[in-house]
């Protein structure tokens, strides 16, 4: 793939991720645990039917520089016996209010990073879920690691309380890049580590996470790295671009300081990185990811079932209704999402008043949710066939052309650009156009409106 300057420079512009519809930006502070716990109620009986589990856990041994997740460093052990206590509270309080009849899919353990804190922890939470639900065939049992802090030993921790699939959080290997953005490399080498975790029957998934635009980071030696991984067969790797928002992070002012790729240099590696993926068999799903052709991403995507959630892509068989755990954990319910507090003092204390720790969140109507299925349909299948979503949605094409502003000028500008074609009935997405799906979404969102300092830009 090639893309020219002319198109970057007119589609470079902050944009929602739209890792949700509505962004989570739109969620109002008025939201409360009484509405969530509304949210949970009507949840019981709508699709889809599975459960889906997000657990945060935010503690980190030592702050990346390029971070922008919600992580904290760890002060002392008993701050992370304090924090599971509460967070096992919240899932019982949860718990309590759904009902037992629906399976669980997916389970996942996100951060900061989970295996900062002992194993023991991870397989009491996974043994909450187990006594009170039973699982879908093959059901998704995920955690992020930091490999710059695992051992074997631990890893057999990991298999014992339950896990199948693991992101493994690379960035990149250069130890040059690494030590300038303030990270530990893998303690075992990767071809030890991945041969290590494939072993075992229960491994389901091996996942490998990068990021590009960091310090230091050069077409050669971020391509060198992603040849690296190529070597040791990930079913999955993410290539992920820096998201530089200093105004929200101060910590990467510090990478602003030590200075960061050109946005030219930044665009020559993911094509790079992007070129040799696909020429080495791995098929591009969404506009970061990448699967081997015969993993079960690459086979929705092909057969338009693709779907995803802030967890990242799952398909329409693993999703679920999310329910959150976790200080900012973000539960998205089929009528709408509700955000934790981020504020890990005022999590315990309410968790420890039998409070849930409900922040903010949003009801959604049900011109929202057709709005939402769209822009979902976009981004992951890079397909939208209005009948379809029609048909769903028990209304007429037209309608839901209307709801979205549908405007024909626009679209044309987007086919003029080798970005998308189009007829009456369905709309494609282009492999260029798959690098700018942001800004195709974008034009389907009557919500969106130009704010500078708000959303990182698409490259
Ligand atoms: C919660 S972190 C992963 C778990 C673990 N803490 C680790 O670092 O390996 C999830 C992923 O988000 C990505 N990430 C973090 N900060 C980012 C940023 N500012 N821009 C883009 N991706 C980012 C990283 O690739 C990381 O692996
Ligand atoms: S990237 Fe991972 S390890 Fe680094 S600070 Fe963020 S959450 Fe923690």
């Amino acid at each position: 793939m090639q893309i020219n300057k002319e198109l970057i420079e007119k589609y470079n512009n902050p944009v929602p991720r739209y890792t949700s519809y509505p962004p989570a930006n739109h969620f109002s502070d008025s939201f409360t645990a009484d509405n969530y716990k509304e949210l949970i109620q009507t949840s019981n009986t709508s699709q889809p039917e599975h459960i889906a589990f997000y657990v945060h856990i935010p503690f980190c041994k030592q702050i990346c520089y390029y971070c922008g997740c919600n992580a904290l460093p760890i002060n002392n052990k008993n701050e992370i016996d304090k924090y599971i206590q509460a967070l096992k509270k919240e899932i019982k309080l949860v718990i309590s209010m759904l009902d037992k009849n629906r399976k669980v899919s997916q389970i996942h353990y996100g951060g900061g990073t989970p295996n900062a804190i002992e194993a023991r922890y991870l397989k009491e939470i996974n043994e909450l879920f187990s006594i009170n639900f039973s699982f879908i065939d093959r059901p998704e049992i995920a955690i992020e690691i930091h490999p710059g802090i695992i051992n074997k030993a631990y890893i057999d921790e990991l298999f014992n309380a339950g896990f199948n699939r693991f992101s493994i959080g690379i960035q990149d290997f250069d130890e040059n890049v690494l030590k300038s953005v303030n990270r530990k490399p893998s303690a075992i080498p990767i071809e030890e580590l991945m041969h290590y975790m494939r072993s075992n029957p229960q491994t389901a998934g091996l996942n490998l996470d990068f990021i590009y635009g960091l310090t230091g980071q050069t077409v050669e030696n971020f391509t060198n790295a992603i040849q690296k991984a190529i070597e040791v067969r990930p079913d999955r790797l993410v290539t992920f671009s820096y998201a530089h928002v200093p105004w929200l992070k101060k910590h990467q002012q510090i990478l602003k300081k030590k200075g960061l790729p050109s946005s030219d240099e930044k665009l020559n590696m993911f094509l790079a990185a992007y070129n040799l993926l696909q020429k080495e068999g791995y098929q591009p799903i969404g506009f970061d990811h990448f699967a081997l052709p015969d993993d079960e991403l690459s086979l929705a995507l092909n057969n338009h079932y693709l779907h995803r959630n802030f967890q990242g892509y799952c398909t329409r068989r693993t999703t679920g209704q999310v329910y959150a755990f976790g200080v900012s954990g973000i539960s998205q319910i089929d009528n709408g999402f509700a955000q934790n507090t981020k504020d890990i003092f005022k999590y315990n204390h309410l968790l420890n008043n039998g409070i849930l720790p409900t922040e903010k969140g949003i009801t959604i109507n049900y011109e929202q949710k057709i709005i939402r299925e769209l822009i979902i349909q976009l981004m992951c299948n890079q397909y939208i066939n209005w009948a379809q979503i029609a048909k769903s949605f028990n209304t007429s094409a037209e309608k839901i052309k209307q709801l979205v502003n549908f405007n024909q000028d626009q679209l044309d500008t987007l086919v003029s650009d080798g970005l998308i074609s189009y007829t009456n009935d369905d709309l494609r997405v282009s492999e260029i156009g798959n690098f700018f799906i942001r800004n195709i979404a974008v034009l389907f969102d009557p919500a969106y409106k130009l704010v500078e300092n708000k959303y990182s830009k698409t490259v």
